[in-house]
């Protein structure tokens, strides 16, 4: 493997593959791309750069597809891209929503999901995040640590949830019993970049099988009188290319699984996408396909409930970032740069774990792209890069917008105000109109904060 900006292999210098768009991409004569029936140049002027567009169908027809593999109960990950519009969008084409923060659960919540299609998740959940979610009375709580089912013990308990919490709501318990699951860690190693891989013994998240701390798990929430013990759910890792990985996660966990006679296995999320010409990725039928296969193989009762939570999947390839290059930096006999309006702010994911993207130009979509060239951001550091080796057609000038695809996912979710530069505009596209889901950060909303 490459380090971080050299990729073991440049990308093609033909025209972008179009398998990375999103579904409602289409290329005009003069080479323009629309999305949602609007041509992406022309949003880049209206709504301005660094821009997110997100192909409406495309999430729909994901939230679908994940619907009728999974069946009911498959969560979004809201942790991969999260607003009211994708709540909703997640919401009405039947997903629940798994939110890992009591943020994450506000903006669900707000977004007027109900409570019951909620999960929480959480390896650090605190008094309030808990007391919150037990007031709204979420569907599932994912319980990750012993400390977590003593918290769970006091607040669900009524009389000590008023000496423990003065004032709060919970001074009159709830009186229904709040589902929980136990997130297991089952020593399944994930091939996928260290930083997001999950399952493995050693991880902060969930109650190891081998060391026999998620049997402990559920001999003490089994006398929680507050909880009702629903399932097991564990996450192996994100961007995972192999059904096998999903596979092997499963045989682990039956063994432990089935013995409890519980009514609900969750298998995470963690499936990949595409990124770059030449990746191949399992669609969400195929995920949950191989996954219902292996729970079979490995004799899990027909009558369990066995979902999912996908996040990458479902947003990842409805998203493209365009940009606005500012700069054309030629470095003779070294490389040129080509400086955008973002950059490590909108997307950290190259920074951080070394991934790769493609570039291409709107305007001239199918254009070949024989030029070489390091697409960086405006922040005020070297590591600021988007695209280490990227490939633009020849006649690339400052002024053009510059796509790069596939950011629907852990893009705005992870962006920062680094240097103090605004959050993009979000849009989605469909039929032909745009609407602004997330506004542009202005220069006074970076200050609101401050006194
Ligand atoms: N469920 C749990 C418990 C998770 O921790 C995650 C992701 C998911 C579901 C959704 O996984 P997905 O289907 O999106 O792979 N920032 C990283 C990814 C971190 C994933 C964290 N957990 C990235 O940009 O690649």
């Amino acid at each position: 493997m490459g380090s971080a900006f050299e990729p073991d292999r440049l990308p093609d210098e033909g025209p972008l593959d179009m398998s990375l768009l999103p579904q409602t991409a289409k290329v005009a004569t003069d080479g323009s791309l629309s999305v949602g029936g609007v041509d992406l140049v022309e949003l880049a002027d209206t709504y301005g750069t660094p821009l997110f567009v997100y192909d409406e169908a495309h999430l729909s027809a994901r939230c679908a597809e994940a619907r009728s593999a999974w069946g009911d109960g498959v969560a979004y990950a809201t942790k991969a891209f999260l607003c009211l519009a994708m709540a909703r969008l997640a919401h009405q084409e039947g997903m629940s929503l798994d939110v890992s923060t009591g943020g994450e659960l506000h903006a669900a919540m707000s977004a007027g999901v109900p409570a019951e299609g909620i999960v929480l998740h959480g390896n650090n959940k605190s008094d309030d995040e808990l007391r919150a979610a037990l007031e709204v009375g979420v569907g599932r709580i994912v319980v990750d640590s012993f400390d977590e089912i003593e918290r769970l013990r006091i607040l669900t308990s009524g009389p000590l949830a008023q000496g423990s919490a003065p004032g709060s709501s919970l001074a009159s318990a709830p009186s229904r019993r709040q589902r929980v699951l136990v997130r297991v860690t089952p020593g399944v190693e994930a091939h996928t970049h260290e930083f997001v891989r999950t399952g493995q013994d050693d991880s902060k998240f969930g109650f190891g099988l081998a060391s026999g701390a998620a049997s402990e798990a559920i001999d003490r929430l089994r006398k929680v009188p507050g909880v009702e013990l629903v399932g097991i759910h564990a996450h192996i890792g994100s961007q995972v290319f192999r059904v096998a990985s999903f596979a092997e996660e499963v045989e682990v966990l039956a063994g432990f699984f089935t013995p409890l006679g519980l009514s609900e296995l969750v298998i995470g999320g963690g499936l990949g996408v595409p990124y770059v010409a030449g990746e191949h990725a399992p669609s969400i039928t195929q995920w949950a396909e191989a996954v219902h296969e292996a729970c079979r193989k490995a004799g899990i009762p027909e009558s369990t409930k066995v979902t999912a939570e996908p996040g990458r999947s479902i947003v990842a390839t409805a998203g493209i970032t365009l940009y606005r290059v500012g700069t054309v930096k030629d470095l003779p006999g070294l490389r040129t740069y080509v400086s955008v309006d973002g950059g490590m702010s909108d997307n950290p994911r190259p920074v951080l774990y070394g991934s790769g993207y493609e570039t291409f130009l709107p305007r001239s979509t199918n254009a070949a792209r024989p030029r070489v060239v390091r697409v960086v951001g405006k922040h005020c550091e070297s590591g600021d890069v988007i695209v280490g080796d990227a490939r633009v057609p020849a006649d690339l000038v400052v002024g053009d917008i510059l796509a790069t695809p596939v950011t629907g996912a852990y893009g705005y979710s992870m962006a920062s105000n680094y240097n103090k530069v605004p959050r993009p505009a979000v849009v989605f596209v469909a039929d032909g109109a745009a609407r602004v889901v997330i506004r542009r950060e202005t220069h006074d909303d970076l200050i609101r904060l401050d006194s």
